[in-house]
């Protein structure tokens, strides 16, 4: 299952074929929105795919010092090789470390054609941290 919340009129970008990604895996992806390069990771967790801006909620850098590397070991929880903010992979809050109770933003996502499409967060999602 994706999660679906494109915005009407936006075109997708495809970024993964469906059933590319295993439970607690991730792949990484550029978009291009507002003619910025935005770097994005898809996800797999527990069958279901999200997608948030690779953009730590503490301090805005990338979260994975180990490339592609987001899950926990055990692979309940993505977090941040920084300074360890520990986020919840289906809805992006940050449950332990500096930014506790903030949101990753989250990427729409759609599926069409055997393909995931991502698509732009709105930039008022992007305040509240949502998507
Ligand atoms: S930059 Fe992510 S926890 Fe500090």
């Amino acid at each position: 299952m994706v999660r679906r919340t494109k915005k009407k009129g936006r075109r997708g970008q495809a970024v993964a074929r469906t059933g590319e990604l295993a439970h607690g895996t991730t792949k990484k992806f550029l978009l291009r929105c507002r003619g910025k390069a935005v770097e994005a990771v898809l996800l797999n967790y527990e069958g279901n795919i999200y997608a948030y801006v690779n953009r730590c909620c503490h301090i805005p850098i990338s979260m994975d010092w180990v490339d592609n590397q987001f899950f926990t070991e055990d692979k309940r929880y993505l977090i941040c090789a920084n300074h360890g903010a520990t986020y919840e992979p289906a809805t992006g809050e940050c449950v332990w470390g500096p930014c506790f109770g903030a949101f990753l933003q989250g990427i729409p996502l759609e599926i069409s054609g055997g393909k995931i499409l991502a698509f732009c967060p709105d930039e008022e999602e992007k305040k509240r941290g949502g998507a």
